[in-house]
């Protein structure tokens, strides 16, 4: 079924309108952020259903990507150029162990770390690369906490273009640092935080013509809607009671929400899921916004073992909050020791992620607890990023952390004899 759709970007600061081909990262004449605007599909949300379900375990082509699938509400006027890996179409898993640990049996995970790099980063970066092409862009670059780093580098080198990576000097994991490295990425580590780094690719794009692409890059958030849209499908289109996302930049959590709006406006669902924003208690400036009503942003100095959100002026926090406001959705911030006890949940329970995304396990049992949830509500967390990304966290807690932490699982040095296997056998089945 053809379905046509005119696309545009529009500021979301003074509502100046351009093409969808524009170059711009910003809005040219306020800098304001930019969103892409698609006209409504011409066709019932029943019509949409069937396109996309219809396009479920397709094999070869465009269509076999779990971003690529929906190209109709996310990318219309993409077509020969686009750069798949492909990616997406990753499992939404119940685990009965992390759902008792969390206090809500209805708990799934939407495991975004079985991406082909590891993180939800390659559904923004598939769209945003192939926006690159498209608009014939000579260069891309990012700043990152890691992720997006790693995932510009490898879709940067399925493009064929140069790539910048910036990076906070001694603030990435090391599976992330390694994957921007091997990919071919020039990796600049910058004397300064996160925040930091923004700030001057943000710059180097205007000044020196980069194209950028951080989640500002309205692009990478019509990619990143599909996390939410892939998983409405699998639950058969009938929407959860709740979406939780680890919060730092504040992309997903805006992406999140326009997927949402836009699903319930053509038609895909009919009733919205709350969202709910999980944030490193270090790093939480946007709870800090959302206890105020929104009434005034925030900016704090960012401390957390979460390196990925580690973050304390996040770019997307107006359409963020929109994203919270337009959902009923609610924002809140847990402990790192939380987080790192959810992680451990998670890794033992067989999935594993990294840190940052156990903050979404950890606000879910928060949430419960404080009664926002009830212990019959669907929820969905979207664990972000595999359990391999950052493996040093790993070690810290469970080999190195004095005291050992509840759910340390210390490895064991032994001398090379049958007899201490044996002990070591009847110790593991008895506990
Ligand atoms: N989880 C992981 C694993 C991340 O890498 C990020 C962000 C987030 C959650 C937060 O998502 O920024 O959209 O609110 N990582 C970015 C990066 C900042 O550079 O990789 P957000």
């Amino acid at each position: 079924m053809p379905v046509t759709t005119a696309t545009r970007q529009r500021c979301a600061s003074c509502g100046q309108e351009f093409p969808d081909t524009d170059p711009h990262p910003r809005c040219p004449r306020c800098q304001g952020l930019l969103e892409v605007r698609h006209a409504a599909p011409p066709v019932t949300g029943a019509a949409l259903r069937a396109l996309f379900d219809g396009r479920w375990g397709v094999r070869a082509g465009p269509h076999a990507s779990g971003v690529w699938r929906f190209t109709e509400i996310v990318a219309p006027a993409a077509s020969h150029e686009i750069l798949t890996y492909p990616e997406g179409n990753t499992p939404l898993l119940a685990r009965p162990a992390v759902s008792e640990w969390a206090g809500t049996a209805g708990l799934l995970l939407k495991h975004e770390g079985l991406n082909p790099t590891g993180s939800f980063k390659d559904r923004g970066m598939t769209v945003g690369v192939t926006q690159a092409r498209r608009i014939g862009a000579t260069a891309v670059a990012c700043a990152s906490t890691g992720n997006t780093g790693a995932s510009l580098a490898a879709y940067a080198a399925l493009a064929g273009l140069p790539a910048l990576v910036v990076v906070p000097k001694g603030q990435v994991a090391v599976g992330k640092l390694a994957q921007a490295l091997a990919y071919g990425a020039r990796t600049l580590v910058v004397r300064g935080n996160f925040d930091r780094c923004l700030e001057l690719v943000d710059e180097a794009s205007r000044e020196l013509g980069v194209y950028l692409l951080n989640s500002i890059n309205p692009f990478r958030l019509e990619g990143q809607k599909t996390i939410v849209l892939e998983t409405l499908q699998q639950l058969g289109w009938e929407p959860p009671d709740w979406i939780l996302v680890p919060a730092g930049n504040l992309g997903n959590t805006a992406a999140f929400g326009k997927a949402l709006t836009e699903a319930r406006e053509w038609g895909l669902i009919a009733r919205l899921p709350r969202l709910a924003a999980i944030q490193a208690a270090g790093a939480a400036p946007f709870a800090a916004s959302f206890r105020d009503g929104f009434k005034r942003r925030h900016r704090v100095e960012p401390h957390t073992v979460a390196t990925a959100i580690n973050i304390g002026n996040p770019a997307s926090h107006d359409r963020a909050a929109r994203a919270i406001q337009e959902t009923g959705g609610v924002v809140t911030a847990v402990s790192d020791d939380e987080i790192l006890e959810a992680k451990a949940v998670v890794d033992a329970g067989g999935v594993g992620c990294e840190p940052a995304s156990a903050a979404a396990v950890a606000g879910a049992r928060q949430l419960v607890r404080e009664g926002v949830i009830r212990p019959a509500d669907r929820v969905v967390a979207v664990l972000t990023g595999h359990l391999l990304k950052d493996p040093a966290a790993v070690t810290r807690y469970h080999a190195e952390t004095e005291p050992p932490p509840p759910r340390a699982n210390r490895p064991v040095e032994i001398e090379p004899r049958l007899s201490e296997i044996e002990r070591e056998l009847r110790a593991c089945q008895t506990t």
